[in-house]
Protein backbone atom coordinates (compact mmCIF):
# COMPACT_ATOMS: atom_id res chain seq x y z
CA UNK A 1 0.00 0.00 0.00
CA UNK A 2 1.40 3.78 -0.69
CA UNK A 3 1.41 5.84 2.44
CA UNK A 4 -1.41 8.14 1.66
CA UNK A 5 -3.60 7.35 4.59
CA UNK A 6 -1.41 7.84 7.60
CA UNK A 7 0.35 11.33 6.02
CA UNK A 8 -3.64 12.21 4.90
CA UNK A 9 -5.06 11.77 8.58
CA UNK A 10 -2.53 14.06 10.06
CA UNK A 11 -2.93 17.31 7.91
CA UNK A 12 -2.82 20.50 9.01
CA UNK A 13 -4.92 23.49 7.00
CA UNK A 14 -6.38 23.30 3.88
CA UNK A 15 -3.16 24.49 2.09
CA UNK A 16 -1.41 20.94 3.01
CA UNK A 17 -4.69 19.09 2.35
CA UNK A 18 -4.98 20.32 -1.23
CA UNK A 19 -1.28 19.64 -2.15
CA UNK A 20 -1.79 16.31 -0.35
CA UNK A 21 -4.35 15.29 -2.45
CA UNK A 22 -2.67 16.50 -5.87
CA UNK A 23 -0.09 14.14 -5.54
CA UNK A 24 -2.42 10.95 -4.05
CA UNK A 25 -5.21 11.29 -7.02
CA UNK A 26 -3.69 8.35 -9.41
CA UNK A 27 -3.20 5.84 -6.71
CA UNK A 28 -5.79 6.56 -5.08
CA UNK A 29 -8.07 4.01 -5.99
CA UNK A 30 -5.53 1.50 -6.65
CA UNK A 31 -3.71 1.61 -4.10
CA UNK A 32 -5.19 3.24 -0.80
CA UNK A 33 -9.10 1.86 -1.94
CA UNK A 34 -8.39 -1.18 -3.26
CA UNK A 35 -6.31 -2.23 -0.73
CA UNK A 36 -7.67 -0.96 2.69
CA UNK A 37 -10.70 -2.21 1.21
CA UNK A 38 -12.13 1.00 1.69
CA UNK A 39 -16.27 0.15 2.27
CA UNK A 40 -17.17 4.13 3.47
CA UNK A 41 -18.52 5.02 0.01
CA UNK A 42 -21.05 1.84 -0.26
CA UNK A 43 -21.76 2.60 3.83
CA UNK A 44 -22.93 6.12 2.59
CA UNK A 45 -24.47 5.48 -0.64
CA UNK A 46 -26.86 2.51 1.14
CA UNK A 47 -27.57 4.82 4.09
CA UNK A 48 -28.27 7.59 1.48
CA UNK A 49 -30.56 5.53 -0.53
CA UNK A 50 -32.00 3.42 2.26
CA UNK A 51 -33.79 6.72 3.50
CA UNK A 52 -35.10 7.26 -0.01
CA UNK A 53 -32.68 9.66 -1.29
CA UNK A 54 -33.12 11.33 -4.31
CA UNK A 55 -31.28 13.93 -7.12
CA UNK A 56 -29.88 15.64 -8.03
CA UNK A 57 -27.42 14.83 -6.04
CA UNK A 58 -24.00 16.82 -5.09
CA UNK A 59 -21.07 14.57 -4.12
CA UNK A 60 -18.80 16.86 -1.52
CA UNK A 61 -15.00 15.71 -1.33
CA UNK A 62 -16.04 13.75 -4.18
CA UNK A 63 -12.52 13.00 -4.84
CA UNK A 64 -12.22 10.25 -7.13
CA UNK A 65 -15.72 9.57 -7.57
CA UNK A 66 -15.85 6.38 -5.62
CA UNK A 67 -19.13 7.36 -4.12
CA UNK A 68 -20.89 7.73 -7.06
CA UNK A 69 -19.57 4.44 -8.30
CA UNK A 70 -21.55 2.57 -5.34
CA UNK A 71 -24.61 5.16 -6.18
CA UNK A 72 -24.99 4.09 -9.55
CA UNK A 73 -23.76 0.22 -8.65
CA UNK A 74 -27.05 0.22 -6.41
CA UNK A 75 -29.02 1.78 -8.73
CA UNK A 76 -29.30 5.29 -8.44
CA UNK A 77 -29.90 7.20 -12.45
CA UNK A 78 -30.48 10.36 -11.15
CA UNK A 79 -28.20 13.73 -11.54
CA UNK A 80 -24.83 13.56 -9.79
CA UNK A 81 -22.42 16.51 -9.47
CA UNK A 82 -19.18 16.71 -7.75
CA UNK A 83 -17.67 19.17 -5.70
CA UNK A 84 -13.77 19.03 -4.46
CA UNK A 85 -10.94 21.32 -4.44
CA UNK A 86 -8.03 19.20 -5.64
CA UNK A 87 -7.82 19.33 -9.41
CA UNK A 88 -6.41 16.06 -9.77
CA UNK A 89 -8.81 14.21 -7.87
CA UNK A 90 -11.62 15.89 -9.39
CA UNK A 91 -9.75 15.00 -13.03
CA UNK A 92 -9.90 11.04 -12.25
CA UNK A 93 -13.78 11.29 -11.27
CA UNK A 94 -14.32 12.92 -14.71
CA UNK A 95 -12.82 9.75 -16.44
CA UNK A 96 -15.37 7.90 -15.11
CA UNK A 97 -17.86 9.67 -16.84
CA UNK A 98 -20.70 9.51 -13.75
CA UNK A 99 -20.71 13.37 -12.98
CA UNK A 100 -23.11 15.94 -14.64
CA UNK A 101 -20.76 18.72 -13.19
CA UNK A 102 -17.47 18.75 -11.55
CA UNK A 103 -16.70 21.85 -9.38
CA UNK A 104 -13.37 22.66 -8.19
CA UNK A 105 -14.51 24.30 -4.49
CA UNK A 106 -13.51 24.74 -1.26
CA UNK A 107 -16.10 23.13 1.00
CA UNK A 108 -15.03 25.46 4.25
CA UNK A 109 -15.95 28.63 2.33
CA UNK A 110 -18.96 29.63 1.13
CA UNK A 111 -19.69 27.84 -2.54
CA UNK A 112 -20.83 29.57 -5.56
CA UNK A 113 -23.76 27.02 -6.56
CA UNK A 114 -27.05 27.35 -6.63
CA UNK A 115 -29.93 25.76 -4.01
CA UNK A 116 -30.32 23.12 -6.53
CA UNK A 117 -29.52 19.48 -4.88
CA UNK A 118 -32.29 17.29 -3.18
CA UNK A 119 -29.47 14.89 -1.69
CA UNK A 120 -25.96 16.02 -0.45
CA UNK A 121 -23.76 13.12 -0.09
CA UNK A 122 -19.91 12.65 1.29
CA UNK A 123 -17.78 9.91 2.55
CA UNK A 124 -14.20 10.39 3.63
CA UNK A 125 -14.16 14.10 3.56
CA UNK A 126 -15.66 14.44 7.69
CA UNK A 127 -12.22 13.51 9.49
CA UNK A 128 -9.25 13.82 11.32
CA UNK A 129 -6.87 16.43 8.93
CA UNK A 130 -9.74 17.19 6.89
CA UNK A 131 -12.70 19.26 7.12
CA UNK A 132 -14.71 20.27 10.34
CA UNK A 133 -18.12 21.30 10.89
CA UNK A 134 -17.56 24.65 9.47
CA UNK A 135 -18.64 23.48 6.49
CA UNK A 136 -21.98 22.22 7.65
CA UNK A 137 -24.23 25.76 6.68
CA UNK A 138 -22.69 26.46 3.55
CA UNK A 139 -23.93 22.28 2.57
CA UNK A 140 -26.78 23.57 3.57
CA UNK A 141 -27.14 26.29 1.87
CA UNK A 142 -27.08 24.53 -1.56
CA UNK A 143 -29.44 22.21 -0.12
CA UNK A 144 -33.36 22.14 -1.48
CA UNK A 145 -35.93 22.33 1.32
CA UNK A 146 -36.62 18.42 2.26
CA UNK A 147 -33.29 17.47 0.59
CA UNK A 148 -32.16 14.50 1.98
CA UNK A 149 -28.16 14.62 3.42
CA UNK A 150 -25.75 11.58 4.22
CA UNK A 151 -22.49 12.64 5.83
CA UNK A 152 -19.72 9.99 6.96
CA UNK A 153 -17.75 11.52 10.43
CA UNK A 154 -15.07 9.66 11.15
CA UNK A 155 -15.86 8.52 14.80
CA UNK A 156 -11.69 10.12 15.91
CA UNK A 157 -13.58 13.64 15.53
CA UNK A 158 -16.93 12.86 16.34
CA UNK A 159 -16.68 14.87 19.55
CA UNK A 160 -13.05 16.08 19.52
CA UNK A 161 -13.83 18.98 16.11
CA UNK A 162 -17.51 19.41 17.61
CA UNK A 163 -19.95 17.50 14.93
CA UNK A 164 -21.95 16.46 17.93
CA UNK A 165 -22.61 20.00 19.11
CA UNK A 166 -23.25 21.52 15.54
CA UNK A 167 -25.57 18.93 14.52
CA UNK A 168 -27.67 19.82 17.93
CA UNK A 169 -27.38 23.34 17.34
CA UNK A 170 -28.65 22.91 13.75
CA UNK A 171 -31.39 20.93 14.83
CA UNK A 172 -32.06 23.09 17.69
CA UNK A 173 -32.04 26.14 15.19
CA UNK A 174 -34.98 23.66 13.02
CA UNK A 175 -32.30 23.79 10.16
CA UNK A 176 -32.27 20.13 9.78
CA UNK A 177 -34.62 17.53 11.37
CA UNK A 178 -34.39 13.95 11.82
CA UNK A 179 -31.51 13.30 12.77
CA UNK A 180 -30.31 9.83 12.59
CA UNK A 181 -26.46 8.47 12.81
CA UNK A 182 -25.90 5.04 11.76
CA UNK A 183 -22.26 3.60 12.65
CA UNK A 184 -19.97 1.89 9.70
CA UNK A 185 -16.70 0.47 9.75
CA UNK A 186 -14.83 3.03 7.23
CA UNK A 187 -12.63 -0.45 6.44
CA UNK A 188 -12.44 -4.20 5.61
CA UNK A 189 -10.49 -7.18 6.93
CA UNK A 190 -7.05 -6.31 4.93
CA UNK A 191 -6.69 -3.34 6.51
CA UNK A 192 -5.74 -5.05 9.65
CA UNK A 193 -2.55 -6.00 8.55
CA UNK A 194 -1.28 -2.92 6.45
CA UNK A 195 -2.37 0.01 8.95
CA UNK A 196 -3.18 -1.27 12.45
CA UNK A 197 -3.73 2.35 13.42
CA UNK A 198 -6.55 2.95 11.46
CA UNK A 199 -7.85 -0.84 10.47
CA UNK A 200 -10.60 -0.96 13.07
CA UNK A 201 -11.93 3.14 12.29
CA UNK A 202 -15.46 3.75 12.35
CA UNK A 203 -17.83 6.11 10.93
CA UNK A 204 -21.48 7.60 12.13
CA UNK A 205 -23.21 8.63 9.23
CA UNK A 206 -25.01 11.84 9.70
CA UNK A 207 -28.38 11.11 8.03
CA UNK A 208 -30.71 14.12 7.94
CA UNK A 209 -33.53 16.37 6.07
CA UNK A 210 -32.96 19.82 5.33
CA UNK A 211 -35.91 21.85 6.83
C1 LIG B 1 -10.54 10.80 1.83
S1 LIG B 1 -10.88 11.66 0.33
C2 LIG B 1 -12.53 11.05 0.02
C3 LIG B 1 -12.84 11.04 -1.45
C4 LIG B 1 -14.13 10.25 -1.77
N1 LIG B 1 -15.30 10.89 -1.24
C5 LIG B 1 -14.01 8.84 -1.24
O1 LIG B 1 -14.72 8.47 -0.31
O2 LIG B 1 -13.15 8.12 -1.78
C6 LIG B 1 -11.21 13.33 0.83
C7 LIG B 1 -11.49 14.28 -0.31
O3 LIG B 1 -11.91 15.53 0.21
C8 LIG B 1 -11.31 16.56 -0.52
N2 LIG B 1 -11.26 17.74 0.35
C9 LIG B 1 -10.62 17.84 1.54
N3 LIG B 1 -10.82 19.07 2.06
C10 LIG B 1 -11.63 19.72 1.19
C11 LIG B 1 -12.19 21.04 1.17
N4 LIG B 1 -11.96 21.91 2.15
N5 LIG B 1 -12.97 21.38 0.13
C12 LIG B 1 -13.20 20.49 -0.89
N6 LIG B 1 -12.69 19.25 -0.93
C13 LIG B 1 -11.91 18.88 0.10
C14 LIG B 1 -9.95 16.03 -0.93
O4 LIG B 1 -9.41 16.71 -2.04
C15 LIG B 1 -10.29 14.56 -1.20
O5 LIG B 1 -10.62 14.36 -2.55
Amino acid sequence: MDQGLKGALSLAGQDACQRYYQSWADSYDSGFAREMEYRLPAHVAAAFLGAGGSGPVLDVGAGTGLLAERLREMGFDGEIDAADFSAKMLARAAEKRLYAGLYRADITQPLALPRRYGGIVSSGTFTSGHVGPEALPHLLDMALPGALVALSINRRVWTSVGFDRALEQLTAEARIADLRLPEVEVYGAAATALDADHAGDRALVALFSVV
